[in-house]
């Protein structure tokens, strides 16, 4: 990988020359080489959304860590919208950041900003989903994706009691009527929860375990465009009334993101379900958002897949340490991310389940929500 911090002649020019036309940018005094302080150097990091509870927490730890070890910040959130993104990114290049830190909307849709970065020696940290199709991305921060799938995929197991709590199959043998949720298509990340969840739900469907009773598997037919909960409801409310409404019950639903899981209860609530005559289906949710966590303590929802954001924030900050000091951050896999152009070195967390009786050890115990959080289902400043 080259290294974009060197100190080159031509780069301390341009980064001049942007700030000039930048005004107060931090990066082109320092120039972004491994001896300038860090109040002197800048970092853009550019956030997807503020809809979902969990970036507005990633964008406050990445922010207060740098702000902790002395750098200057310029976080921007981006409503979800391509163009908002790019645009917010360009600034922050105009600005004269000497790093970005980026959880991309659309995977694929950042190469010209990315180019821009890499003109004028910008290292680039892809921020929990992986930026695609362009050799401008120096590194990358996640948990290990794949493995949230197959978390999922056996919670929803473990819910329909084909496995035990220590993962071993029962003689439960169903037939169980599940649906399959995925995330948005051109999230890298809902590819991998996908391939994940599948490698355990397939051989279960192949042997009559599990039936997808709408047919609906393929990833094309699942998905849910940038995540959204009312989407994800429209779709739940349309398979129960095309596929369950023969007296049949839906027994599972895999779901990859609280929000999600949330728009799907609402459509099997409006339907009926929830009652003792029909029980709401095991459903799974990733982030553990804190209506969700209140909705699995209440028994409405399965489980959810939690990702300490606090954790992440900080492997992003000390990668941005290492390129801003002119190393290079320490990796943890430099074979599973493929961005399509190249293997982006990676930095990957593990996640955790989190089931209704684990809610207080993982949850409170380690300060990431309160008790009273929890019973009301609201995050509290
Ligand atoms: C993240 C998930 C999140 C989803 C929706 C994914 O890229 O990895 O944690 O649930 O986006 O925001």
């Amino acid at each position: 990988m080259r290294s974009k911090l060197g100190v080159t002649a031509a780069g301390a020019v341009l980064a001049l020359g942007l700030a000039a036309c930048g005004g107060e940018g931090a990066g082109g005094s320092g120039g972004a080489g491994g001896d300038a302080a860090p109040e002197d150097l800048l970092v853009g990091v550019s956030m997807p959304t503020q809809t979902s509870e969990r970036w507005i927490a990633d964008g406050n730890s990445v922010q207060e860590q740098l702000e902790g070890a002395g750098y200057q910040v310029e976080l921007q959130y981006a409503n979800d919208d391509i163009p908002t993104q790019s645009q917010q990114i360009d600034q922050m290049i105009t600005e004269g950041a000497d790093l970005l830190i980026i959880a991309a909307i659309d995977g694929t849709a950042l190469s010209s900003q990315l180019e821009n970065a890499a003109s004028n020696n910008i290292p680039v940290i892809s921020y929990d989903r992986l930026i695609r199709d362009s050799e401008n991305v120096d590194f990358y921060v996640s948990f290990d994706n794949f493995q949230v799938g197959v978390a999922q995929a056996n919670a929803l197991l473990a819910g329909l009691g084909v496995l035990d709590r220590n993962g071993e199959r029962t003689d439960v043998a169903g037939p169980f009527n599940v649906e399959l949720f995925a995330g948005s298509l051109d999230d890298n990340n809902a590819h991998f929860f996908y391939e994940g969840a599948m490698s355990v739900l397939q051989p279960l469907i192949d042997e009559g375990v599990l039936t997808v009773k709408s047919g609906q598997t393929a990833i094309e037919q699942i998905a849910i465009l940038r995540w959204q909960q009312e989407t994800a409801q429209r779709r739940m409310e349309d398979l129960l009334t095309s596929t369950y409404n023969d007296g049949s019950v839906v027994n599972g639903v895999l779901s990859p993101y609280d929000g999600l899981s949330r728009g799907i209860i609402t459509a099997l609530q409006n339907a009926g379900y929830g009652t003792p005559e029909r029980p709401m289906p095991v459903i799974t949710g990733q982030d553990a958002e804190i209506a969700s966590v209140k909705l699995i303590a209440d028994g409405t929802q399965n489980s959810t897949i939690f990702k300490d954001t606090r954790l992440l924030a900080e492997q992003a900050v000390v990668a941005a340490e290492a390129f801003l000091e002119g190393e290079e951050p320490e990796a943890n896999d430099t074979t599973t991310y493929d961005n399509g152009v190249k293997v982006v070195p990676s930095y990957l967390l593990p996640v955790e389940t989190v089931f209704a009786d684990n809610i207080q050890s993982v949850l409170v115990d380690s300060g990431y929500w309160t008790q009273e959080e929890v019973a009301s289902g609201q995050a509290q400043d």
